[in-house]
């Protein structure tokens, strides 16, 4: 059994961009890449912290990889995996995302 939780304006986030959204003590990064809405648990594998701080995108210059501002890791933010960084080839952990009636949501089991 899923709980699942409301992903505000998943549907305008535009593509190559990322928000951030708590979920009780978690928090996520939710990203929209080629129409695909993806989240992200927003930990680095490096030291175990937060990607960015407060409304910083975690984003690269560029937009084109998730980025942890803390030692400059780059992640694909198709699936998540470090491409170079101290934690190359280490992977972020992939939320479930669903979709219902236009909304999407992040699923726990
Ligand atoms: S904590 Fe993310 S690269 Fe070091």
């Amino acid at each position: 059994m899923f709980n699942k939780y409301l992903i505000p304006d998943a549907q305008n986030l535009p593509e190559g961009k990322a928000l951030n959204i708590t979920v009780e003590k978690y928090n996520f990064l939710v990203t929209k890449q080629q129409g695909q809405i993806l989240a992200y648990e927003n930990l680095c594998p490096h030291q175990k912290k937060q990607l960015n701080w407060s409304s910083d995108p975690a984003l690269d210059e560029e937009g084109d990889y998730l980025k942890c501002h803390h030692h400059g890791a780059l992640f694909s933010p198709l699936d998540g995996t470090c491409i170079t960084g101290p934690c190359q080839g280490s992977h972020l952990k992939k939320a479930t995302v669903g979709i219902e009636q236009g909304n999407c949501y992040l699923l726990f089991a």
